[in-house]
């Protein structure tokens, strides 16, 4: 079943519910903001102090950064990971497919406002799977008449038994961007985290896991070359408003993306996507 609902203020969303899963999608962002297998734990994080407010950004599930990741390169005032989060998107597509499972398609394309913050035509789509796994692809349509450059990111917040627990598999060998330090490195092999962590790895494996203290999480990607990993810790969280104090202890980012190195330049009439799949295992 998928059904466009509103929270008791207004703010629009879609809810899907099928033999396999339930998951929410803000029209706002075109932000997944849960996924639920059935006999499953929650995959997405949501923050408990989330916004659910028009142009504030959803803190937690998965934000969708574009048309550039983290800071702009040259102006420090234009929104950080862009303006695609805040936009509101349109439903264009729902349907049921035959083995049970939901797709819904949301589109966003310039405005008044984008062209101001960025100044091309484009048209992104972002189609949601929800089946046994979660499926998402994000394609940036170049509509202008001259090429751009695209930062897009996947930043993803991920549900963990505790953070203590987690190890990250699949980024060994691969060189990262420590954005704390401002320095590079080489991942040595499994990843843990125990203090706060901001990082942009370069890597061409197209599959990476996590694991918790009871499940193992798979992320499939294509068109993406570049993760980020983020974690908070506690100072920071103390001091974002959207985010409870020990919020960081049961959440990590694992973002597939084209973010620093990896950003794409996109011709006139051409499409650029990426695709992940997210599906849990119990260990
Ligand atoms: C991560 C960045 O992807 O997003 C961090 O690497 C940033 O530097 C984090 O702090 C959260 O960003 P925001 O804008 O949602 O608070």
């Amino acid at each position: 079943m998928i059904k466009q609902k509103t929270l008791k203020n207004n703010f629009p969303y879609i809810d899907i519910q099928n033999k396999y899963a339930k998951a929410k999608i803000a029209l706002q962002g075109a932000h997944v903001f849960e996924y639920q297998a059935v006999d499953k734990p929650a995959l997405l994080w949501l923050s408990d102090a989330a916004y659910f407010t028009e142009g504030k950004a959803i803190r937690g599930g998965i934000p969708l950064c574009f048309p550039w990741f983290g800071k702009h390169k040259s102006d420090d005032a234009l929104p950080q990971h862009g303006f695609a989060r805040t936009a509101l998107w349109e439903l264009v597509l729902e349907e049921e497919l035959v083995d049970g499972s939901s797709h819904v398609q949301l589109k966003l394309c310039e405005s008044s406002q984008s062209l101001a913050l960025w100044n091309y035509r484009f048209e992104l789509t972002l189609d949601v799977y929800v089946g046994e796994a979660l499926r998402v692809v994000i394609s940036v349509y170049n509509t202008d008449t001259r090429a751009f450059e695209v930062g897009t990111a996947f930043h993803t917040y991920f549900q963990v038994s505790n953070i203590d627990d987690v190890r990250i598999e699949g980024l060994k060998g691969a060189v990262y961007y420590d954005a704390l330090t401002q320095s590079t490195h080489t991942e040595k092999g499994t990843l843990s985290i125990h203090e706060e962590t901001d990082r942009v790895y370069q890597t061409h494996n197209d599959t990476l896991s996590f694991s918790d203290a009871k499940y193992s999480t798979s992320i499939e990607s294509k068109g993406s070359s570049s993760v980020v990993v983020w974690n908070p810790w506690k100072e920071k969280s103390l001091a974002m408003a959207d985010m409870t104090d020990d919020g960081y202890e049961s959440m990590v980012c694992l973002e597939t993306s084209n973010a620093r190195e990896d950003t794409r330049w996109v011709e006139p009439s051409e499409v650029h996507r990426i695709e992940v799949r997210y599906s849990q295992s119990e260990i």
